[in-house]
């Protein structure tokens, strides 16, 4: 069998689209998906989503094959895209993907797996709250154990702050509870993760941290964790009854920068109007915190 493994991210923060860019780019995409997207008030999230459409249409296209123009979606009743029925893999072979954005930076990962999940998390110091405050707000998220790592002062930990930490954790557990597709209301406090590394080394990937799911060790999970730019983290959660080919590969998986001519199909017949760029001119960029 194939292995189709992606992992992309693309630098939304650096890109400023021409007309033709935009006019295509949303042609590629579902008229809901459009509408949708639309409706954000700043340019840097109608980035960010447009971006995760167009990883989505090219991960599907490339991997299973299919021509790009007959690549569509559906969500789970929890928001998940996944591919509709007649799209879905006859053979039976596992395939799944899912997209993540956040400050900066989109991400995608797809793999030849079960379920997949991906988070990626920026590091941001609020301007109303001290970190400690911040931390209060988010107590019910994570474990008395997790907090106590978050907030250690360990000399091995100096490179990271607890903020930093916070954040790594926040991947993570967003990471598990999207390759699930479960969303807002689950209890995070169920899951629990055990970091054997205590840092995220720039250019390398951390795969020795383990969850525990209601006090129980979750074998068939594995997570693949990065720091890009040292202060965005991203985490990919995959599971499998057998986790040994993926494990072997995770610490080469590095997530490779792609260009938007590599999203688009160049040849779509634009069917939008030029007032989505005048609409889109009108947008403040907003703040890529
Ligand atoms: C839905 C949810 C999983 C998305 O998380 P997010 O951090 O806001 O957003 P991300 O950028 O990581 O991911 C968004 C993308 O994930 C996909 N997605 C949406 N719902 C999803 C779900 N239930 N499961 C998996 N993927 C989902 C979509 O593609 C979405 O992008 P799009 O709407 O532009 O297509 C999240 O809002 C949620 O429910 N979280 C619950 C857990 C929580 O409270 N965590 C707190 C931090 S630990």
């Amino acid at each position: 069998m194939k292995r189709n493994s992606l992992r992309w991210i693309f630098n939304c923060h650096r890109w400023f689209p021409t007309k033709d860019d935009l006019l295509i780019a949303l042609s590629c995409i579902q008229e809901e998906e459009r509408n949708r997207i639309f409706n954000f008030v700043y340019k840097k999230d109608v980035k960010l989503a447009l971006i995760g459409q167009l990883m989505l249409r090219r991960c599907v296209s490339d991997c299973l094959d299919i021509h790009y123009d007959q690549v569509s979606f559906r969500r789970t009743d929890k928001g998940k895209p996944i591919l509709p029925d007649q799209l879905q893999l006859t053979d039976g072979e596992p395939f799944d993907f899912n997209i993540s954005h956040d400050g900066d930076y989109c991400v995608l990962a797809a793999d030849s797996i079960d379920k997949i999940g991906v988070d990626i998390s920026k590091v941001k110091q609020s301007n109303q709250q001290s970190t400690d405050e911040y931390f209060k707000t988010m107590e019910r998220i994570f474990s008395p154990q997790e907090w106590k790592l978050i907030k250690s002062q360990d000399p091995m930990t100096i490179n990271q702050s607890p903020l930093h930490r916070f954040h790594r954790f926040w991947a993570l557990k967003e990471s598990f509870v999207k390759a699930k597709a479960i969303g807002i209301g689950y209890e995070l406090r169920r899951i629990q993760f055990n970091c054997p590394t205590i840092n995220v080394p720039i250019n390398q990937i951390v795969n020795d941290t383990l969850v525990n799911h209601d006090g129980l060790l979750s074998n068939n999970w594995m997570f693949e964790e990065s720091l890009i730019d040292g202060n965005h983290f991203i985490s990919v959660a995959l599971s499998a009854d057998d986790l040994t080919c993926f494990r072997q590969q995770s610490t080469n998986n590095f997530f490779q920068f792609v260009q938007f001519n590599q999203l688009i199909n160049p040849n779509v017949h634009v069917v939008v109007t030029d007032d989505f760029w005048v609409k889109y001119n009108n947008k403040e960029e907003g703040r890529h915190v």
